[in-house]
């Protein structure tokens, strides 16, 4: 089978690596693709915005399926055009995406459906939203309706801070449209965790539970990145919790939007905020996440062609998934700068010696070739990805793994998975 898969980031490498190891898999393109992933697809360079030409260039490569990893093209409705072309593609219609492309959307669903979430109000009038900010106090949290490339929460913790975040947000439209509407919402204590399902609308097939590291240094300090690193399993998702996260959050969601005409196929998954072994729902994402896939699909034994057919054919309860025993985890190197301005094209070195490694992968998120070289071109370069028997040692491997890379400004953090690491050993 012919397969392309869109995005070019780290998990759009890992799920290309994992694709390349099933036996029914001839021949695999990416777009964009980077220069990790061109080592088991063909990259092709097609606007990810032009959905008529990327039919055009299924239909005429003959590819049989079509997997996509972010976000913006799902909201934008590349999986309605697939349909209507009868070609075959994963993941969530424009409708179904609104549960990520709209925070509105997402807390009004949640509280139709009883899904445990943060108590919250919308506000289209800044007037109105500064008022309650002061009525309420700090900490608080601002959120942006519409996507906003993962920038548009602040978690603020004085009131000075969160009217500022009204201010960017709804008065200087930083968002543009994606500010019409803002969510202001309590603020949740608590641990984080990422809980990934995919399904076919119907049967719900839970991924193995995994943590992201949503700050760029260590300690959880300084601003948001798009995730310098993550583990699974994690073990603050208990046997307890993680059925609660099935019985309170998922068959909710995948129901609720069946009653309300949607018929969600694909991932589903709820970063959610764990207290005093309680899970809310922070937000629901319509797809992979990244980093949390390279630890996930390291660790995943089942096909993933297989699954994702079943998705689409809408035949996942005769599926079932095999999970390797050993913990994975992946710690992010980025460049000098990120998440603020970077610089591009530094030559990266040691990926070879990595190579040789067992148990290793190094999925690439920002690469391109540069006269035959392989150089930086993004803000998250590289996700080091280690399985271990357990996640100490799954560490340790990434980290001596990551030592033996190098590209000027590279940074990541020392600290991938010591919270868990110190849960286990209590
Ligand atoms: P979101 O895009 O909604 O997941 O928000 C991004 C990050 O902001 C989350 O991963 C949390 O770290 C934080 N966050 C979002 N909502 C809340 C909340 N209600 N309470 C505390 N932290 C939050
Ligand atoms: N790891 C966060 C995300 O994929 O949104």
């Amino acid at each position: 089978m012919k397969v392309l898969v869109i995005g070019g980031g780290g998990r759009e490498h890992a799920i290309v690596w994992k694709l390349a190891q099933s036996p029914k898999v001839d021949k695999i393109y990416c777009c964009p693709g980077n220069a990790g992933i061109a080592e088991h697809a063909e990259c092709v360079d097609i606007d990810l915005r032009d959905f008529e030409s990327l039919v055009d260039f299924v239909k005429y490569e003959w590819i049989d399926l079509t997997i996509v990893g972010p976000e913006d093209p799902l909201a934008r409705g590349i999986v309605d055009v697939f349909e209507k072309n009868e070609l075959k593609i994963m993941g969530p219609d424009s409708r179904a995406s609104q549960l990520e492309a709209s925070k509105v959307f997402a807390k009004e669903f949640m509280k139709r459906h009883g899904i445990p979430t943060a108590e919250y109000r919308v506000f289209t009038s800044y007037l109105h939203a500064e008022e309650y900010v002061r009525m309420k106090g700090a900490p608080i949290v601002i959120k942006a309706d519409g996507l906003a490339a993962g920038k548009g929460v602040v978690v603020a913790k004085t009131v000075d801070e969160a009217i500022d975040a009204l201010k960017k947000i709804m008065k200087d439209r930083v968002f543009g449209d994606a500010g019409d509407r803002v969510v202001v919402e309590e603020c949740l204590q608590g641990e984080e965790a990422s809980y990934l399902v995919f399904t076919d609308g119907e049967t719900i097939l839970p991924m193995a539970s995994s943590q992201d590291h949503k700050r760029v240094y260590d300690n959880d300090e300084g601003p948001n990145t798009g995730g310098m690193g993550a583990y699974s399993p994690a073990p603050v998702v208990s046997a307890d919790i993680e059925k609660d996260i099935m019985e309170k959050v998922m068959k909710p969601a995948i129901k609720g939007l069946n009653k309300e005409g949607i018929r969600y196929k694909g991932v589903l998954y709820a970063g959610l905020m764990i207290n005093k072994g309680r899970p809310h729902v922070l937000e629901f994402n319509c797809r992979f996440g990244d980093p949390e896939t390279q630890p996930l699909l390291t660790r995943l034994k089942s096909d993933l062609l297989e699954i994702s057919l079943a998705i689409v054919e809408e035949r996942l309860s005769r599926m079932t998934l095999q999970w390797r025993p050993e913990a994975s985890v992946c710690v992010v190197a980025a460049s000098g700068g990120y998440p603020g301005r970077y610089e591009k094209g530094k030559e990266i070195k040691g990926l070879d010696d990595v190579k040789k490694m067992n148990d290793v992968v190094v999925f690439h998120a920002g690469t391109s070739f540069q006269d035959g070289k392989i150089v930086t071109s993004g803000g998250r370069v590289l996700g080091v990805t280690a399985l271990g028997t357990d996640i100490k040692e799954a560490r340790d491997r990434a980290y001596s793994a990551i030592e033996k890379i190098h590209f000027e400004g590279m940074h990541y953090r020392k600290d991938i998975a010591r919270r868990a690491i110190e849960r286990s050993s209590n």
